[in-house]
């Protein structure tokens, strides 16, 4: 068993390349390896192995081969994480995520597999392991507010309800994806300015999620449970987009999220760069 009482446990998903490498390699940095345990997430061994030798092999960073499209692989994970580490955790970072291009139900399956069912069911396992005082950092986008100031007001409500259920939510991602097919995106209210709505929908959910697990896990064992946006970066997803910000400047926003006093913090709230941002989307009007 390596994890001890006084170990912080930090599990990172997606964490092989991208932002979710660069939170780690700044965990790494600001920790001393003596009290922090770094669980590095990634789909494949290969791929989390190459990771792991890039900053360094350290003795305190693990890979833990973990999909987030596979329940078999999250249960796997979730009894690696019992077996090799004490089954305790302080810190989960839901940094994995996929954007993909097309615009059919296929895509919209994988999509919310990937940002939302997977990340809803492994909160809902981790939470028994969950230490008091403990995080849980769900990685969002920008592009989910974006998308309901776009969309109707009765969608702007319903993802934002503060009495919104899971069992509502799901419906509502169900309704989404049901509604590809049939074309049926504009009655629903679902306006489709933008070629990532798939995307985009699929993060205003993980912040509607991201609320209600605060909303109804936090007092327990004191839990902060909140979103954050890394900003637009130059990574594989954004085809290293020239004018993006750096991976590292992202993971920064991420790691706000990590270090910031709880009281400081909102439950439920969306960050970027530690300021709290709003779940619509609110421009600045023209003068
Ligand atoms: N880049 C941006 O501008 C931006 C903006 C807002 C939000 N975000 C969010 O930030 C997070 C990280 O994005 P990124 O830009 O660093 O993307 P990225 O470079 O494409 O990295 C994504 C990471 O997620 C992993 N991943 C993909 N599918 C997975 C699965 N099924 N199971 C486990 N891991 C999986 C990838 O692993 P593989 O190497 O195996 O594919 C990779 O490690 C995502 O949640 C993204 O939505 C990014």
């Amino acid at each position: 068993m390596l994890a001890t009482k006084q170990q912080c446990v930090i599990l990172v998903t997606g964490a092989n390349k991208g932002i979710g490498f660069h939170v780690v390699k700044k965990l790494l940095n600001e920790s001393s390896s003596n009290n922090t345990v770094i669980l590095l997430g990634s789909r494949d061994l290969k791929r989390g192995q190459d990771a792991f030798e890039q900053l360094g092999s350290p003795s305190n960073v693990h890979i833990l081969q973990l999909d987030m499209s596979s329940i078999e692989s999250i249960n796997q994970a979730i009894n690696e994480i019992k077996e090799k580490y004490g089954g305790q955790l302080d810190i989960v970072i839901n940094n994995a995520g996929i954007l993909l291009k097309d615009f059919t139900v296929d895509a919209a399956r994988k999509t919310f597999a990937v940002n939302y069912y997977s990340i809803k069911l492994l909160n809902e396992q981790l939470l028994s392991m969950i230490r008091k005082n403990g995080r849980i950092i769900n990685v969002s986008s920008q592009l989910g507010p974006i998308a309901l100031h776009e969309s109707s007001a009765i969608l702007q409500d319903k993802y934002t309800s503060s009495t919104l259920t899971i069992k509502e939510l799901d419906q509502l991602v169900e309704d989404f994806i049901a509604a590809i097919e049939t074309n049926t995106l504009k009655d629903l209210g679902y306006h489709n300015k933008t070629n990532s709505l798939i995307y985009s929908i699929s993060k205003a959910a993980l912040n509607a999620l991201t609320q209600i697990e605060a909303r109804e896990w936090s007092t327990s064992k004191n839990l902060l449970i909140v979103s954050v946006s890394p900003g637009f970066c130059a990574t594989d997803m954004t085809q290293n987009a020239s004018n993006a910000r750096s991976p590292e400047i992202g993971a920064d926003s991420i790691l706000h999220a990590v270090n910031t006093s709880q009281n400081e913090l909102q439950n439920g709230g969306f960050y970027r760069d530690g300021t709290q941002l709003s779940l619509i989307f609110e421009p600045i009007p023209s003068s």
